[in-house]
């Protein structure tokens, strides 16, 4: 018997990465997985990749209206709702100066005012004992480069699961943060290969445990924030990051 049999599931930004690796996990032990993106085509091939119990779901985890949608979309398909991971982020880094205001509200749209709509719309669906995962970050602690208005999502984000489980807790609804360090996905892709390489060479040097964790490391902690063995866990932060989040090195 899976860890998570007969659970209903749902992933933002399931076709690659953390969520990708969640999903495979998450079938693995039994539940039914909802994962969304914003491409057909991705979520299509992300679904044949995985097999399985799959449902994808074409929805922009920045479209505010769109989250009731989704929402709408899930009511439609299962009878309830288990587990939601909040995973979808906008990770774009930039010096103060370049920000415009538009990029702005698109990261702090996609990062925090989404998922936290998404979490509105869903909760006439979600089952007694739900569990809700935000993915937040390890910037959401710590300083570095080009990542003041990321962070300060992410801690907004954080935040929420303490907010939130007070918030929900009569209705027997966790909410629980998940804060991955540097973690081996296509996040950073768009920097290019060569930039790329070198960023995970400084965080090999400054990551307590001198590796890049893998998408599937991040997964293992999600599949245990969803099961019924954290029960007893809510409100709280947990942090997959090889030690960067809280020692210095
Ligand atoms: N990788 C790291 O080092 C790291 C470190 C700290 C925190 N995190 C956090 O971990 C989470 C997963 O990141 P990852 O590294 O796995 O990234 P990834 O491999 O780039 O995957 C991101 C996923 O989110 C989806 N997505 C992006 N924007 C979306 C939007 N507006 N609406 C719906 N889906 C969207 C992407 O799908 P489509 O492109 O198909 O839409 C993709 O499935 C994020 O919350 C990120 O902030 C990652």
């Amino acid at each position: 018997m899976g860890r998570l049999e007969d659970k209903y599931a749902l992933i933002t930004g399931g076709t690659s990465g953390i969520g990708f690796e969640t999903a495979r996990e998450f079938l693995a032990e039994g539940a039914a997985v909802a994962i969304t993106g914003r491409s057909r085509e991705r979520l299509e091939e992300a679904a044949r990749r995985l097999g399985g119990r799959v449902l994808p779901v074409l929805s922009d985890a920045g479209d505010v209206p769109g989250q009731a949608a989704l929402a709408a979309r899930l009511r439609q398909e299962w009878p309830r709702l288990d587990v939601v991971m909040s995973n979808a982020a906008d990770v774009t880094h930039l010096p103060i100066e370049q920000w415009t205001e538009e990029a702005f509200e698109r990261l702090v749209a996609t990062n925090l005012k989404g998922p936290f709509f998404l979490i509105k719309a869903l909760l006439p669906l979600l089952s007694r004992q739900a569990s809700v995962i935000l993915v937040g970050s390890v910037s959401a602690f710590i300083g570095h480069e080009n990542a003041a208005v990321y962070g300060a999502a992410k801690a907004g984000m954080l935040s929420l699961s303490r907010g939130l489980t007070y918030e929900l807790k009569e209705r027997g609804v966790r909410v629980n943060g998940l804060s991955p360090g540097p973690t081996l996905t296509d996040a950073f892709a768009s920097l290019g290969p060569e930039r790329q390489a070198a960023i995970y060479d400084e965080l090999r040097r400054t990551v307590p445990l001198h590796r890049i964790g893998t998408a599937t490391e991040l997964a293992k902690a999600a599949v245990y924030l969803a099961s019924d063995e954290s029960a007893y866990t809510a409100g709280t932060i947990l942090r997959v990051d090889g030690g960067i989040g809280e020692l210095a090195y």
